[in-house]
């Protein structure tokens, strides 16, 4: 599984990344739009701990973001494995980021989810005031499928994501 882009690339997540996980999710301009964490070390390595589990069966994976020189700069994750489809979220990127860490992210992310786990579609919620998200995932040519008080729920096909990687291959490659 080779998970190179331009200027970032992904590895799983081990245990030994607690701290940054924790630090990142903890930091009130990034964690805002996420599901709440507890704020402890040793909570966050054993979480990961269970994770390496689900790794292992197939379950979900946990990814952390570094740049090219090793610098770690964020976290994102598929789960949810349904029929056709796969959801990815716990997306962060902190401030030691590249310019496109986050389109090239994502592609990398929609490549482990389309050509390793061999999904046709994509699917992940984006709080309603998460508006510059939203417009990300909007220009990638996902669409909104659904919502509720505080949630809009997306799709995304292969093909619409194929169509986007075309028109930013120049700043991509
Ligand atoms: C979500 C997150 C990882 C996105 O990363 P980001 O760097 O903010 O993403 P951006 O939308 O600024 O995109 C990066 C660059 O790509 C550009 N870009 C993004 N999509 C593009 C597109 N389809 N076409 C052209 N350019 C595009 C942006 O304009 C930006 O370039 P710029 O710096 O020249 O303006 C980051 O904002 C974050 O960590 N947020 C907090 C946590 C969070 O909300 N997670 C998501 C929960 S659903």
């Amino acid at each position: 599984m080779n998970l190179d882009a331009k200027t970032i690339r992904m590895r799983l997540v081990e245990e030994d990344d607690a701290e940054f996980i924790l630090a990142l999710r903890l930091d009130e301009n990034y964690g805002k739009y996420l599901s709440s964490t507890d704020a402890s070390v040793s909570k966050q390595r054993e979480w990961i701990r269970r994770y390496k589990q689900d790794e292992q069966a197939g379950i979900q994976y946990y990814f952390i973001i570094e740049r090219q020189d090793g610098v770690r700069c964020g976290t994102v994750r598929v789960y949810d494995f349904r029929e056709n489809s796969f959801c990815w979220g716990s997306w962060i990127l902190n401030q030691d980021k590249t310019r496109y860490a986050a389109i090239e992210s994502a592609f990398l992310i929609y490549r482990f989810g389309f050509e390793v786990l061999g999904f046709a579609q994509s699917h992940f919620e984006v709080m309603k005031d998460n508006q510059r998200v939203i417009a990300f995932h909007e220009k990638m040519g996902a669409e909104v499928v659904g919502e509720d008080e505080h949630n809009l729920y997306f799709t995304i096909q292969k093909a619409a994501v194929a169509e986007s990687k075309k028109k930013l291959s120049s700043k991509i490659q």
